[in-house]
C-alpha cells in the first residue's frame, strides 16, 4: 500500500540539529511579511530552477504576471539547473529584504543555510511544485498530486499496451505475453521523481509479478532508471545502450515509462535511431510523459509519442500566489493535504492540485478547448 514515509528523504541528525526555530515574523530584521504594508511596498522572491524545461517557463510567467497584477514587486531568477547560483540568488532575495520565498528547487536538500537565514529574519518560504527537505523551515507546499501522476503514467502505458481498456479496465485482449518494457525515473534529488516512480511501480507491480510484463534489462530499481538533472541527452543515452545491450537476437520492446516530456523525446529519438516507427502504427514502442510540452503533443497529435500527462501551470501558479497572499496577510493558508509530504524534519502542509492523462484522442479537449495551446501551436510543435 502507498504508504507517505516511503517518500521521506532520510531526515539527518544534522539536519534537525540544524533546524533553527522559524521567527514567525517577530523582530524580523530587513525582510518578511508586514501585515500592514500594501503589496506595493512588498517584493515577493521567486527562484525558478531552469528554463530548458517548458514548464518552468510557464510557471515563472504566470506567478509574476499573477503577483504584479496583485500590486507586488517580483525578483525572480532561473537557475540554470545549477545548485550554487540557486543558493546565490536565494542568499541575494533574502539581502535585500524579500517579504516572502517562492521556490522551485534544483536540489530539494541542498538550501537548508538558505532556509534557516529566512527563517532568522522572519521570511516565510512556500516549496513550489518541488519539496524542500531536510529543514523544517518550510511553511507551506503547493505542487500536484505527484503520485497520481505516476499511476497515471502506468496506466497510460498499460492502455496503449493493450492490457487495460479505455476505461483503464483489464481488456481481456491484451496481447501474448510477456510484454517488453524499460522504465526511466527522474532526477533522485527531485523528491517528485520518487512519488511519480512509485505511484507508475504500484500500478505495474502485478502485471511484473504474474509475468504480463518484463524488463528485459532487468533495471527495475529507481536508481538503475534516474535521469540525474532530468537531462534529455541522458536518457537518449541510456536508451541506446538499453537497446544495443538487450535487444538483440530479435527481443522486441513494446513500452517505456518515461517520467517527463523532454526525456520521452529523447528515447524516441534513440528508438527511432534504431529504426523502429516512426510512428505507433508502424511499430514504435508505447512511450509515456509529463507536462504536455508543445514539441510532445505534437508528437501524441501525429501518433509517435503516445501519452503526456497535463498538469495546468496556470493553476499551479494561482495556487501559489493565494498562498502567498495569505502567509503575507498574517493566515493560515489554505491545505487540502496535511500528511502526504514528509520533508524528513516535518510533514509540511500542502496543497495538491488535479492531474490528466493526455492521449491523442483528447488533447484538442484538454490543451486547445481550454486554450492552454492554439490549434496552430500544436501544429507546428511550437509555441
Ligand atoms: C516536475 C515535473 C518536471 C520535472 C523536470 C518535476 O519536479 O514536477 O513537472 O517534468 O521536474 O523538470
Amino acid at each position: 500500500m502507498y504508504n507517505r514515509r516511503t517518500f521521506m528523504l532520510g531526515a539527518t541528525a544534522a539536519a534537525a540539529a540544524l533546524g533553527l526555530a522559524a521567527c514567525g515574523g517577530e523582530g524580523a530584521g530587513s525582510g518578511g511579511p508586514d501585515t500592514d504594508a500594501a503589496p506595493s511596498d512588498q517584493t515577493v522572491g521567486v527562484a525558478m530552477p531552469t528554463q530548458t524545461y517548458e514548464r518552468w517557463v510557464a510557471d515563472g510567467n504566470n506567478i509574476k504576471a499573477g503577483l504584479e497584477e496583485k500590486g507586488f514587486t517580483v525578483d525572480m531568477q532561473y537557475a540554470g539547473d545549477d545548485i550554487p547560483t540557486q543558493q546565490q540568488q536565494i542568499d541575494q532575495m533574502i539581502n535585500s529584504g524579500v517579504s516572502a520565498l517562492l521556490i522551485a528547487s534544483i536540489d530539494g536538500a541542498s538550501l537548508s543555510s538558505q532556509l534557516d537565514a529566512a527563517a532568522a529574519v522572519g521570511i516565510p518560504v512556500i516549496a513550489y511544485d518541488r519539496l524542500l527537505t531536510d529543514n523544517e523551515n518550510v511553511d507551506f507546499y503547493v505542487t500536484f498530486d505527484n503520485y497520481t501522476v505516476g499511476v497515471n503514467q502506468a496506466n497510460a502505458l498499460l492502455f496503449g499496451l493493450g492490457i487495460l481498456d479505455e476505461s483503464f479496465e483489464p481488456s481481456g485482449e491484451a496481447p501474448e505475453g510477456p510484454l517488453n518494457v524499460e522504465l526511466f525515473a527522474g532526477s533522485l534529488d527531485d523528491n517528485n521523481a520518487h512519488l511519480f516512480w512509485q505511484g507508475a511501480i504500484d500500478t505495474l507491480q502485478p502485471y511484473f509479478d504474474d509475468g504480463t510484463l518484463e524488463v528485459p534489462s532487468g533495471q527495475m530499481e529507481i536508481d538503475q532508471a534516474a535521469t540525474q538533472r532530468w537531462e534529455q541527452e541522458t536518457a537518449q543515452k541510456r536508451m541506446e545502450t538499453l537497446l544495443t545491450t538487450h535487444y538483440n537476437g530479435g527481443t522486441e520492446l513494446d513500452g517505456v515509462l518515461a517520467p517527463a516530456d523532454p526525456l520521452s523525446r529523447g528515447i524516441i529519438n534513440a528508438l527511432q535511431n534504431r529504426g523502429m516507427g516512426p510512428t505507433i502504427e508502424e511499430g514504435l514502442p508505447i512511450v509515456t510523459g509529463q507536462d504536455a510540452e508543445i514539441a510532445s503533443i505534437k508528437l501524441i497529435a501525429d501518433g509517435v509519442q503516445h501519452s503526456t500527462i497535463f498538469k495546468d501551470t496556470r493553476n499551479l501558479a494561482e495556487q501559489a500566489i493565494i498562498s502567498t497572499e495569505s502567509i503575507l496577510n498574517g493566515e493560515e493558508p489554505e491545505a487540502n493535504d496535511t500528511e502526504t509530504y514528509d520533508n524528513g524534519v516535518k510533514v509540511v502542509p500542502s496543497y495538491l492540485l488535479e492531474v490528466q492523462m493526455v492521449l491523442q484522442s483528447n488533447y484538442e479537449e484538454l490543451l486547445v478547448e481550454t486554450e492552454y495551446y492554439t490549434e496552430e501551436q500544436v501544429e507546428s510543435g511550437q509555441l
